[in-house]
């Protein structure tokens, strides 16, 4: 028997007698024949046969050559003695999207570490790459409408992650020369890069910058810091949705793709219950309480996106007073499954990254590598899930090797659930293989985590986890998002609303 090595594991693969000789230097690509047939279904799909004569890969569109091409890249890597061994793989996705999260708001990466990331993630068939650009710790794209989103937004005054002190002015952005280098670079793997302007919260940057976008005005400073701020962005000011509307019209040229991620996450509403603006648009449209107000702000936001022929993801607290269209995208990541069910059940797309499972930002001890190998999204409903993501929120990821390790091989796992159909999943398999294309993926300049860390158990993974819990600990993070939610719970109630 002759199993699979590739990863994610294809949908069929049936080994064949014999073998097909490599040319010395393993270089496949000047005898493969490629070619295009529309009787293949779907996009990404492939077949790709291998005889002692011939190398065939065969596909609809260019993408599926390319989705193929990465299969075959990994089986001449791990060929023996330039003996490739026959086989037919016929192939395609469980999911239409496979995503990765690079998050340049904290730490940003260099063009360069972009592309390498890109790479990694091509060889496992990733689709997507959701580019969080904007958050708390800085604005990260050129703005000529908006230049101090830049001049301020882009730099913050030290770090003090963790607690952990960092002095300097810290920070940059990428050029728009820059962007749409990275966004043709991804394209020409055939991953769209979606990029995300988090809001009505984690806007400190944007407040920084504009303080009269905020509710009360006043000063406002780029976050040296993670965690969870009570600063947004005024709902209730016609000028800031003109604002809003200003900047994407500056943004979206630079992103060809058809989604926009706008955020929702984490808004504590405390600002707004003391906002004359806000009450007032709260009172005269007859809202219950503030979370009807973001419901409001995110249509308002979704609709224009829609009339610029665009579509919105948001993540699922943006759903806390109730559906939203079906057109929008759902990202469920953490809390109550119950709205982004009903999302699903009133004919909604829900991308799934539940933390527990898919953030490449936590320590193996946490979620170990079987974990997110396991992760089954939404099971009862897998027509409504769009897709999958794993995350790489970049508080505590200063380097270009920490990158790697958190990203690798967390990214193939992730690549496994969202290709691989159910009952093709085996951990013990994917394991093995993996381990295999680590020389493939140290030979593209990515060092992934050691092996006897991915189960959480070694000496170092223990370690790692002492320093996330010392992190968390010295930021502070629970007690200041506890004293957030019970100034929103105040603040609602003197002013008579429900919270
Ligand atoms: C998130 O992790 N705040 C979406
Ligand atoms: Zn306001």
């Amino acid at each position: 028997m002759n199993p699979c090595p590739i990863v994610p594991a294809p949908r069929t693969y049936r080994p064949c007698d014999g073998f097909f000789l490599l040319p010395s230097g393993g270089n496949v690509v000047r005898l493969l024949t490629k070619k295009l047939d529309s009787s293949i279904s779907g996009e990404e799909s492939y077949r790709l046969e291998i005889t002692p004569d011939d190398v065939v890969l065969t596909a609809s569109a260019p993408c599926g050559l390319f989705r193929g091409f990465q299969s075959l890249k990994q089986l001449v890597f791990l060929a023996k003695d330039g003996r490739l061994p026959c086989a037919v793989i016929e192939d395609s996705p469980r999911f239409a999207v496979r995503s990765f999260l690079l998050d340049s708001a904290r730490h940003m990466p260099s063009v360069e570490e972009i592309f390498r990331m890109i790479d990694g993630a091509a060889l496992f068939k990733l689709n997507r790459m959701h580019w969080h650009v904007s958050d708390d710790q800085g604005f990260r794209i050129e703005s000529e409408v908006f230049p101090r989103l830049n001049t301020v937004g882009s730099y913050r005054d030290g770090d003090t992650f963790g607690g952990e002190k960092k002095p300097g002015r810290i920070g940059g952005y990428y050029t728009k020369e820059q962007v749409k280098e990275i966004v043709r670079y991804a394209a020409s793997k055939y991953i769209e890069v979606v990029p995300e302007f988090d809001m009505p919260g984690h806007v400190s940057a944007i407040l920084a910058s504009y303080p009269e976008l905020s509710c009360h005005g006043g000063e406002y400073c780029v976050r040296t810091e993670g965690g969870i701020f009570p600063d947004l962005l005024c709902a209730g000011k016609q000028s800031v949705m003109n604002w809003i509307v200003q900047l994407l019209d500056e943004m979206l040229p630079l992103f060809p793709s058809e989604f926009v991620h706008i955020g929702g996450d984490e808004a504590p509403k405390g600002q707004w219950y003391s906002c004359e603006d806000c009450l007032r648009l709260m009172r005269e449209k007859g809202m219950k309480n503030a979370e009807e107000l973001q419901q409001y702000f995110t249509l308002q936001v979704c609709d224009y996106l829609k009339s610029k022929g665009k579509r919105a993801i948001v993540w699922n607290e943006s759903l806390k007073a109730g559906a939203l269209p079906p057109q929008i995208t759902v990202q469920y990541w953490l809390g109550d499954k119950k709205t982004t069910l009903e999302h699903m059940a009133g004919g909604g797309q829900v991308i799934a990254s539940e933390m527990k499972y898919m953030y490449a930002d936590y320590p193996f001890f946490m979620t170990p590598l079987s974990k997110t190998y396991r992760y089954d999204p939404f099971p009862h409903h897998p027509e409504a899930v769009a897709g999958v993501e794993t995350t790489l929120w970049s508080e505590y990821i200063t380097t270009e090797a920490r990158l790697h390790e958190m990203a690798f091989p967390r990214i193939a796992a992730a690549a496994e659930v969202g290709w691989t159909e159910k009952t093709g999943k085996k951990y013990a398999r994917f394991h093995r293989n993996i381990k295999r294309l680590l020389p493939l993926l140290r030979s593209m300049g990515i060092a992934a985590a050691p092996v006897r860390d991915w189960s959480g158990a070694s000496p170092r993974a223990l370690r790692e986890m002492a320093r996330f819990l010392h992190r968390t600990s010295a930021g502070k993070m629970v007690p200041r998002q506890m004293q957030n939610i019970k100034e929103e719970k105040r603040l609602a109630r003197l002013q008579g609303f429900s919270d």
